[in-house]
């Protein structure tokens, strides 16, 4: 039973009951030489941060976790892992969810049966031009989703009766799945987790709306290319790579 706690070799859990952000309180850990592999869960946020600056709602009962990877790779590639972490998350997902579908929306959004469950919130430091560190931070609804998201719609692993008695039960198996992503990539490149990334992608070949520094394109989801960014064929103008951003159904409205 106290094995299921452990996390993966090279990871340290730090469990706090509550924190502004593990993102944040990581970072300062990483500035005053925290060791690659350490984890700060906190129990609940009070001022969780998502992606493009949205709030990320943090009541107790979800899981909120932040590790620094130091990865020796050059900082061109360092966009990379929120695939590679997107992955680890439907992996560590998947046994609690059998028969249903986990996808992934871009850039790294995790869904299942099409709905948002969990967020990715990759922030990386440059040493020359190398990586410096990360700080991968995943939010996991466990017990509860937001009602009020409108961006997307949210499901828990509650909602289909699979959420763990305790959110650090499935940080330590996501630890591990972090751990083998992690390595498939640093040792064999992007291409196997582009691959492994566009057999889940959500919404391939439909048709999507973004907007691109006040630009509104929109066109057929191609997927992504060598790397990472999103292929978007617009018609009558061809194929645009977008690097980042945010996609939305083109016949939503
Ligand atoms: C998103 O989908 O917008 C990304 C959400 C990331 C949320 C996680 S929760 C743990 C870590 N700490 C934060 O403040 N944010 C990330």
């Amino acid at each position: 039973m106290g094995d299921t706690f452990r996390p993966a070799d090279g990871f340290r859990f730090v469990i706090l009951p509550a924190v502004g952000s593990t993102n944040d309180l990581l970072s300062a850990l990483a500035r005053h030489g925290a060791e690659e592999g350490t984890v700060v869960i906190a129990r609940q946020q009070r001022a969780g941060r998502g992606r493009r600056g949205h709030e990320w709602i943090s009541p107790p009962g979800n899981l909120y976790f932040s590790v620094l990877l130091k990865p020796d790779l050059p900082a061109a590639v360092g966009g990379q892992m929120s695939f590679v972490a997107g992955l680890a998350v439907a992996e560590a997902l998947s046994p609690r969810v059998e028969g249903r579908s986990i996808s992934l929306k871009w850039p790294n959004d995790v869904l299942v049966e099409g709905r948002k469950i969990a967020g990715i919130l990759a922030e990386a430091t440059v040493d020359g031009d190398r990586v410096g560190h990360v700080v991968l931070g995943i939010g996991i609804n466990l017990a509860t989703a937001p009602t009020e998201e409108v961006r997307w719609p949210a499901v828990a692993l509650a909602d289909f009766g699979a959420a763990p008695r305790d959110p650090i039960r499935f940080a330590a198996g996501l630890t591990g799945c972090i751990a083998r992503w992690m390595e498939i990539w640093q040792r064999d490149g992007f291409e196997p987790v582009r691959a492994a990334w566009m057999g889940r992608a959500w919404g391939l070949g439909r048709d999507f709306r973004t907007d691109i520094e006040g630009e509104a394109l929109s066109g057929r989801f191609d997927g992504i290319d060598a790397d990472g960014s999103l292929v978007l064929e617009l018609p009558g103008v061809g194929t645009r790579l977008i690097r980042s951003g945010e996609i939305f159904p083109a016949e939503a409205g």
